[in-house]
């Protein structure tokens, strides 16, 4: 199968190894291998995992736990199976074919099964090498605003990301140019982004960055988190009122909040009712998760690479032409689309008025 297999790891992958190989053609190759018995291990763990979550339950009435609980499970169901990771490596290096300073690993099906996962070996440093960086001489500035695009248009454009952006699973080359290119790693997470949060979060973006308190609130309304049932009118007041304390305060950086302004953002004054009141009236929106998860993780790794750059100021321009384009482009099919229905209603039904006209004229 292989030319030539190295024994020793390059290196331990969480569930698995990754060795070095080559093809019979000389073409170097990266193989993923996940453990045995991995899926058996997981499985145990996460049984314990629920029971201590269903203990936790009786005592936090907290909405919705278990669904974080259900959340992982899942996780870990699609990153144990390279198939599935095969799959999305595929699909998300089409979502990127138009750039080519963003580079994935091709998959060999027939050097692959859900436990192997045969590819292109791709060389670059790790992402979080500042001295490897600094000798291809490329800023981390330039590396960690690629990435937060990168990032961006996953979430907003594609509706597909990664959903574990740890450092270990980027590389960085110089391309021609002197430009970055970005190495993405380690799709198995790689998760669909549902429109509501995508909508949702764009509202709530466009309304901090254009200061337009109802945009906000309706996003945290289209991203799911007034729970039915719960006190909506209450949700907002809240919302307004953390969102007039923001616009006074001045944060232009939403990307990192100082603890002394996050202290005034506090309310004291709330009513200890009030503040049950607004748990219960706040939901956990599926699919939230990951969203969550995969955004900590990677703002935490764009402010070790750039600590002064603001993420939200540097991808949120960046995708407003693609939604604009998109936003467009749909309202252009939907008016095509009433067209054609009113074409076709109009075909159906034989011109009503001018036929019962000539019979109005003979009563
Ligand atoms: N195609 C590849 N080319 C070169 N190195 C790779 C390749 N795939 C994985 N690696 C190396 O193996 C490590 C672990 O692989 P990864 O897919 O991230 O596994 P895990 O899911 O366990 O994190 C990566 O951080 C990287 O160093
Ligand atoms: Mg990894």
């Amino acid at each position: 199968m292989f030319a030539k297999f190295e024994q020793e790891p390059i290196a331990a992958a969480s569930l698995g190894q990754v060795h070095q190989a080559r093809s019979a053609s000389g073409e170097r190759l990266a193989v993923k291998i996940l453990y045995p018995n991995v899926v058996t291990i997981i499985n145990v763990d996460l049984r314990v995992l629920g029971w201590a979550l269903r203990v936790y339950r009786n005592f936090v009435p907290l909405q919705q736990i278990e669904r974080v609980h259900e959340h992982l499970a899942d996780m870990l169901a699609r990153e144990t199976d390279l198939v599935n990771e095969a799959r999305c490596i595929a699909r998300m290096a089409k979502n990127f074919e138009g750039d080519s300073d963003v580079l994935f690993p091709v998959v060999f099906p027939e050097l692959s099964s859900s436990t192997v996962m045969t590819m292109t070996f791709m060389d670059g440093v790790k992402i979080t090498n500042k001295d490897a960086l600094a000798g291809l001489a490329l800023d981390p500035y330039d590396v960690a605003t690629k990435l937060i695009k990168v990032f961006y248009k996953q979430l907003f454009v594609d509706r597909f990301f990664h959903a574990d952006p740890h450092p270990g699973n980027f590389f960085v080359q110089r391309g021609a140019d002197g430009q970055v290119r970005i190495v993405v790693l380690d799709l198995g997470s790689a998760t669909e982004l549902r429109d509501n949060l995508a909508d949702g979060m764009f509202d709530i973006l466009s309304g901090l960055m254009t200061r337009k308190d109802d945009l906000v609130v309706r996003g945290i309304d289209t991203m799911g988190f007034m729970a039915a049932g719960g006190d909506r009118a209450l949700l907002e007041r809240t919302v307004r009122r953390y969102f007039e304390k923001l616009l006074s305060i001045h944060i232009t950086d939403f990307g990192k909040i100082d603890p002394a302004v996050a202290q005034q953002l506090a309310d004291p004054h709330m009513k200890r009712e009030d503040l049950r009141e607004l748990m219960k009236s706040v939901a956990y929106p599926e699919g939230w998760f990951y969203v969550e998860r995969a955004a900590v993780i990677m703002f935490g790794l764009s402010s070790t690479l750039a600590p002064r750059l603001n993420g939200i100021h540097v991808g949120f321009p960046y995708v407003t032409q693609f939604i604009m384009e998109r936003n467009t482009r749909r309202l252009a099919e939907q008016t095509a689309r009433k067209a054609a229905e009113a074409a076709k209603q109009a075909a159906a039904e034989p011109a009503p008025k001018v036929a019962e006209e000539p019979e109005a004229l003979l009563n």
